[in-house]
């Protein structure tokens, strides 16, 4: 059976920090933040939109562009290691905006930046009964690690949709080999507002755990290669190692331009979104490798035959790991066209060095707001102790 991803849409904020103001501010070589650590620039949300909003509007137009209708969703699974609260799932949220079904299974699924990836097996598995027709995985975070921070540089937010069918037109998947080992590199204690981290031993994590997945394959060198991205130079890194793996030490560079370097231009435009990372580097690939078929004058279809399927690595801190393989269908141009992620990157406002430290510091700030940009969901904010969301448009 071809279980797998059917279509996938993206929300990024509307609202993004120059990476390169920022080292001015904070008095650090440019080039540290630009090629040492491989981000342009970072997503910053709004007081509105927090991740229910990120993941609703996901979700939304990933049912649109399809063309599946909420009622046909049998299965919610929200990914998430930003969660507002320890008992109501985010995914309930999300279920009500959406207006998906009473009869839908609805719930979330937390393992760090790898909650949604998980979330995503757990649905292919689910889509193999007969009973069962369509899934919706959303992969939702906000990284924050604070100002002044190592990882101030690697913050950002976004939310990546995927709808699982039996009949997918974009992609079949499959899990490959998976890794776990508790770990202290990046944790969240109830009482802080921000991650607790262990810079360099978080690196070294996600690298004995890509080494033993992989480790666990035979590696196929003419595959494409996307991993979960806290930060593009990390991905560098990996692929090193892996590529030492499949005997191409010294010629990794040049594979890495190859097989790599398409799924971390978004990455390096929006930073971590943590449990959508990965995703987002494999939109970043996919719509990179559509867009450049387009302007060579070449079919699609043929520009992705010189690789022989998809790795997908997906990490969490904690720690746990996957290794993916997806298989592109002939149909994949028809849903990459919807994606236009490019498109909005291009059209965000950039925030002020003062200005994105104000949403930073004091995100409940009550905002003259009268513009939502593009985004079809607002939070606004908490009555009786409850979290306030509506719909802004239907259109
Ligand atoms: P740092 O310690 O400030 O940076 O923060 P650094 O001193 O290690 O420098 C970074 C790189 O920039 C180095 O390159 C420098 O040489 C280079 P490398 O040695 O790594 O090749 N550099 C320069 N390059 C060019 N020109 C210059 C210059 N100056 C320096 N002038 C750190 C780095 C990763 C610690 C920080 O960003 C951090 O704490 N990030 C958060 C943690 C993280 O992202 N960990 C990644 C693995 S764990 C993971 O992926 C899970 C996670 O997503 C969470 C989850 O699962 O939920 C985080």
């Amino acid at each position: 059976m071809n279980v797998g991803i059917d279509h996938i849409a993206t929300y990024v904020p509307n609202r993004y920090l120059s990476l390169k103001e920022l080292a001015s501010a904070r008095n650090i070589d440019e080039n540290k933040f630009l090629i040492g650590i491989g981000i342009k620039e970072m997503a910053v949300p709004s007081p509105w939109e927090d991740i229910v909003v990120l993941a609703a509007n996901a979700g939304y137009r990933v049912m649109k562009e399809a063309g599946i209708s909420p009622k046909e969703i049998g299965l919610l699974i929200v990914g998430t290691e930003s969660a507002e609260d320890r008992a109501k799932p985010t995914a309930t949220h999300v279920h009500s905006l959406l207006d998906i079904s009473e009869s839908c299974r609805v719930y979330d699924i937390l393992h760090a930046c790898a909650g949604a990836s998980y979330g995503l097996l757990s649905a292919v598995d689910w889509a193999h009964s007969p009973k069962h027709k369509y899934a919706l995985v959303i992969a939702t975070d906000i990284a924050r690690y604070g100002v002044g921070t190592p990882g101030e540089p690697t913050q950002g937010a976004g939310a990546v949709a995927m709808l699982v069918s039996k009949a997918p037109r974009l992609m079949k998947i499959k899990e490959l080999s998976t890794y776990s080992k508790s770990t202290y590199d990046f944790w969240k204690p109830m009482d802080q507002k921000y991650p607790i981290v262990k810079g360099v031993y978080s690196v070294q994590c996600y690298l004995n755990a890509v080494k033993a997945c992989f480790s666990k394959v035979t590696i196929n060198k003419n595959a494409v290669f996307i991993y979960h991205t806290p930060y593009p130079k990390l991905v560098e890194k990996v692929h090193a190692e892996v590529a030492s793996l499949m005997g191409e030490a010294d010629n990794w560079r040049k594979h890495y331009a190859d097989k790599v370097f398409s799924s971390n231009i978004y990455p390096s435009r929006v930073g971590n979104t943590y449990t959508a990372s990965v995703w987002l580097s494999l939109v970043s690939f996919l719509e990179t490798c559509y867009e450049g078929a387009i302007i060579q004058g070449i079919s699609p279809i043929d520009a992705v035959k010189q690789h022989e399927g998809i790795y997908i690595f997906s990490y969490g801190s904690g720690c746990g790991a996957v290794l993916m393989q997806g298989e592109l269908m002939d149909t994949w141009p028809t849903m990459v066209r919807s994606f236009q992620v490019r498109q909005a990157l291009d059209d965000r406002r950039r925030l002020t060095v003062e200005e994105y430290e104000q949403l930073l510091e004091t995100p409940a700030l009550p905002m003259q707001i009268d513009k939502f940009d593009g985004s079809h969901f607002k939070y606004s904010g908490v009555k009786n102790e409850e979290r306030q969301y509506s719909r802004i448009s239907t259109d």
